[in-house]
């Protein structure tokens, strides 16, 4: 059964992401645990959040509704993808706290704030150990990374996580949560 507006408020974006795909056979796959992203944005008290893999907005928006006061920073390489995701910002009314950044992950986020992010959640296509660091690099010490997609390329949490010193990590199907040391 689709997740109803009651248990999910972007359902709509949920549905119209699936959409989306299947008419343009492009890589915007929802998370399928955007409450998670929520209630860890708001476990976390997150102030700052980064993302990587906007899609149409879906995940980012389940971000910043977890943590009200949080300014989200979002990437996104596929301009038809930032284009509806800037939209469904202004739509739900978050577009001042949803930041979406055009362009390739690593380039971006050589931009952002070192040391600066409260939560991080990597959802573009699969995470490399380049992309990890610069995510930790973006986490203030004691930040939450979500790392999606973990079966989609030849890395695999204890890869990606591996430094005991770097991160706190438990790995559970596709997903990992880590937290910085
Ligand atoms: C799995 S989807 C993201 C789904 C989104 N988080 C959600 O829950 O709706 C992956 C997205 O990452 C984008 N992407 C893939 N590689 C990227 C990169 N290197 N830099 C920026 N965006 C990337 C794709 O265009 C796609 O929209």
């Amino acid at each position: 059964m689709p997740p109803s507006p009651a248990t999910d408020p972007f359902a709509d974006i949920l549905s119209t992401t699936n959409a989306h795909r299947a008419q343009h056979s492009c890589g915007a796959y929802p998370y399928d645990k955007g409450s998670l992203l929520g209630v860890l944005a708001a476990a976390v008290k997150a102030t700052r959040i980064i993302e990587v893999g906007t899609a149409l907005g879906y995940s980012a928006l389940w971000l910043a509704h977890g943590a009200p006061g949080a300014q989200v920073d979002t990437i996104e390489s596929d301009p038809e993808h930032v284009r509806i995701a800037r939209q469904r910002c202004i739509d739900y009314q978050m577009s001042n706290r949803v930041h979406v950044h055009h362009g390739d992950a690593l380039t971006v986020l050589g931009g952002l704030d070192p040391n600066a992010y409260d939560l991080a959640f990597f959802d573009g296509f699969a995470p490399t150990p380049q992309l990890v660091t610069g995510l930790y690099q973006r986490l203030r010490t004691g930040g939450v990374l979500v790392c999606a997609n973990l079966t989609l390329g030849p890395h695999n949490a204890d890869d990606l996580l591996a430094d005991p010193d770097a991160w706190l990590a438990h790995s559970f199907g596709e997903t990992a949560i880590a937290v910085k040391r």
